[in-house]
């Protein structure tokens, strides 16, 4: 077995979760029936959406939370298509003055859908303008400066904001309040990722038995993204070297040669766990420690990494501090503590 250089591995994880534009395109469910899984948000936003259509009103505005890859972007779109909505994106950091804010605002027309991405990222000033704006349709622009400034009230059609965020955690509370509908996407179960491989594989026109996309969603830590990334580069090796035909051996043997995760394990979550046994003896280890040893934010850590590891049982959250549990042990392949001591004795 070859083991890449930790540089290598790095550049293999980052090529695996930055999507490739087109493909990501044309494997986005346009429509609500075309979206796997996350029933619950599915159901309450297609329920705010028909009440919505029935009163002919524009829809109140969302916020999106939850790790990258597991749908944001994609139901922000859903939701506008379904509205029968214009939308218009941008994201947090791309809007730096209030200015580019009102060109934004005042282009919308009545139910258009301003999706603001990354929205924790954008700057105070500018988001104090959006409280009014989300609110009552207004913007109060300041004009002139010195003695001469005064304040000019601009009326807004009613839009629809959708806010998406990784970092929930970041958004200030009056900008959170305003959101009348507020949903958390979480990572999908099996069941839910096979469902997106085969769909994908549909469209991508490869052929995919069960035990092949089993393989492939197993290893996609929770995340549809990371699965049509994984469906894309086993797709090149079923072409080059089995008839474009993925069954369990393809899709193992294609990973494999990749440096694939058998657990969907990638490299912050591995060394996130690392750390917690090797440096702090298996926890407990506070948030902020952790976060300076592997070289990330500490709600990075929180409310990206950390959500996947403790879901699979890798990882506890204690009122002390992280913890590895026995688990994490095991799937880094050291005796546990306790184990040693028993040995010894
Ligand atoms: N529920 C889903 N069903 C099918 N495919 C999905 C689903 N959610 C996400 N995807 C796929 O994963 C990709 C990433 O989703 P995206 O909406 O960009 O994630 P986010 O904005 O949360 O980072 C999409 O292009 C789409 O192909
Ligand atoms: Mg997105």
């Amino acid at each position: 077995m070859t083991t890449n250089s930790p540089m290598e591995q790095q550049k293999t994880n980052e090529t695996l979760n930055q999507p490739d534009r087109e493909l990501d395109i044309s494997l986005r469910p346009a429509k609500f029936s075309d979206f796997v899984g996350q029933p619950r948000v599915r159901e309450r936003l297609e329920l705010a959406v028909d009440a919505a259509r029935g009163r002919n009103e524009a829809l109140d505005h969302v916020l999106l939370s939850g790790p990258p890859g597991l749908g944001k972007t994609t139901l922000s779109y859903i939701l506008a298509t379904a509205m029968g909505s214009r939308l218009k994106a941008t994201s947090g950091p791309v809007i730096d003055k209030a200015g580019d804010l009102a060109g934004l605002l005042t282009s919308l027309e009545h139910g258009d859908v301003l999706f603001i991405d990354e929205i924790h990222r954008m700057q105070k000033a500018v988001e104090e303008y959006l409280y009014a704006a989300m609110e009552d349709f207004v913007l109060d622009i300041m004009i002139d400066q010195g003695p001469n400034a005064r304040s000019v009230r601009l009326d807004l059609k009613r839009f629809t904001l959708v806010g998406a965020t990784t970092r929930s955690g970041l958004i200030s509370a009056p900008l959170r309040s305003r959101f009348g509908i507020v949903n958390r996407l979480d990572y999908y179960c099996m069941i839910d990722l096979k469902a997106i491989v085969h769909r994908s594989a549909r469209i991508l026109n490869v052929d995919i038995d069960d035990a092949g996309a089993e393989e492939i969603a197993g290893r996609s830590r929770g995340t549809p993204r990371i699965a049509n990334n994984l469906l894309r580069r086993v797709r090149d090796y079923a072409q080059i070297r089995a008839d474009n035909r993925i069954t369990r051996d393809v899709a193992d043997q294609a990973l494999h040669m990749l440096d694939i995760d058998t657990y969907g394990l990638d490299e912050m979550d591995k060394r996130i766990l690392e750390t917690i046994v090797h440096k702090f003896s298996g926890g407990p280890v506070g948030v902020n420690s952790l976060a300076v040893s592997v070289g990330e934010e500490s709600d990075t850590i929180e409310e990206v990494y950390e959500p996947y590891l403790i879901q699979e049982g890798y990882l506890k959250r204690t009122p002390k501090g992280r913890v590895a549990t026995e688990r994490c042990y095991e799937r880094l392949g050291i005796p546990l503590p306790g184990q040693i001591q028993r040995e010894l004795v």
